[in-house]
């Protein structure tokens, strides 16, 4: 009986080791521990013993069963265990992978230029100022030294909605609403970038809505010098430190003297291509010294105050930064043209 019993328990043992699922392992269980299982059987055999041999007998096979429970036990724990690891082997993240990229839009071009010029004057203690798009002719016109009927009127043709409403042909009036606001105290610091409007045919340089940017100072004792160095900060930021500037003498109402500024051309480094037209120079705004009847107009004593104005176009300085030929490109919002701006396509 007693090789019987050890028989069992290497024979089980064995056959534990050798299972390789868990519905195996429990087969074995029952086969062996179950009470129809060959253990039962030998322990009910115990009657024919003789009273010394009996205790042996039951204390081995009591020992017996309990090593082939603790195997299985062990095996079942081991196949758990090898269950899990299999899992967490075949769910294994590479966390390393780079991402499926997120298709997200990107802000305009002209949104970038903007906001790039905004950041650069808010850098010089600037503030942003806007003003309505659909304007009194008083703001657009007759606050910048423009009285009706007079002929420079004619350099800017307009869309009128009454007589005295337009849609504004340029972001001066934000100039004119903001200084009366300051009731004749200086100093005033502001630039405003906004939509225009013109009556002008769309072609490639041309367009009847653009964007403007309008810049402001006035405090007293502000000099030419002042204008050509903070013009010639906008250009070197924007364009890049190598770029030299000139002022033209030109003509404003409401600046006077008045200046365009010009940027040497960055194609042929001043010599001469078809960007600038062969003259090494690339036009890039208007300024000039505030007109003393546009403060006096707003409320500012034009002998204690002074100030400069500049005035400059988004959608050129867009064209000449990233070589875009046709203004038209910035207002059809084809896709292929905007994804060109995108952070993710560089
Ligand atoms: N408002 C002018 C224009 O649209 C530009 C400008 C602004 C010129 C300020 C001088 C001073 O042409």
């Amino acid at each position: 009986m007693q090789e019987r019993l050890q028989e069992l328990q290497v024979e089980a043992i064995a056959k534990v080791e050798a299972a390789s699922n868990l519905k195996e392992l429990n087969d074995i269980r029952v086969a062996y521990l179950g009470k129809k299982g060959p253990i039962t059987e030998v322990l009910r055999g115990m009657g024919k013993l003789s009273a010394e041999e009996r205790p042996k007998i039951g204390a081995l096979a009591n020992e017996v069963r309990e090593a082939i429970a603790q195997k299985i036990e062990e095996k079942q724990i081991a196949m758990e265990e090898a269950a899990v690891q299999e899992k967490l082997a075949a769910e294994k993240i590479d966390v390393t992978l780079p991402g499926r990229p997120i298709k997200v839009g990107n802000h305009h071009p002209l949104t970038k230029v903007i906001e790039e010029i905004e950041d650069l004057f808010i850098g010089m203690g600037y503030q942003v100022a806007e003003g309505p798009e659909v304007e009194k002719d008083y703001y657009n016109f007759e606050a910048l030294n423009l009285p009706k009927g007079h002929p420079a009127r004619d350099m800017q043709d307009s869309f009128y909605i009454t007589e005295e409403i337009l849609l504004r042909t340029h972001t001066s009036p934000v100039q004119a609403r903001t200084m009366e606001k300051h009731e004749g105290k200086g100093p005033v610091k502001i630039i405003c970038p906004g939509k225009v409007y013109r009556r002008d045919h769309d072609d490639a340089t041309h367009s009847h809505q653009f964007t403007q940017i309008e810049g402001l100072v006035i405090d007293e004792n502000i000099r030419m010098s002042d204008l050509k160095g903070t013009l010639e900060v906008f250009a070197k930021r924007m364009f890049g430190e190598d770029r030299e500037i000139r002022l033209r003498p030109s003509f404003f109402p409401f600046t006077e003297p008045s200046v365009e500024m010009d940027i040497s051309c960055k194609m042929c480094g001043g010599h001469g291509c078809n960007v600038c037209k062969g003259t090494g120079w690339i036009e890039i705004l208007g300024a000039g010294m505030v007109h003393p009847n546009v403060l006096e107009m707003a409320g500012f004593d034009s002998n204690k105050y002074s100030g400069f104005a500049f005035g400059m176009g988004p959608e050129r300085i867009a064209m000449l930064k990233y070589g875009i030929d046709d203004i038209r490109h910035f207002y059809t919002n084809d896709i292929r043209f905007l994804k060109q701006f995108s952070r993710h396509e560089g």
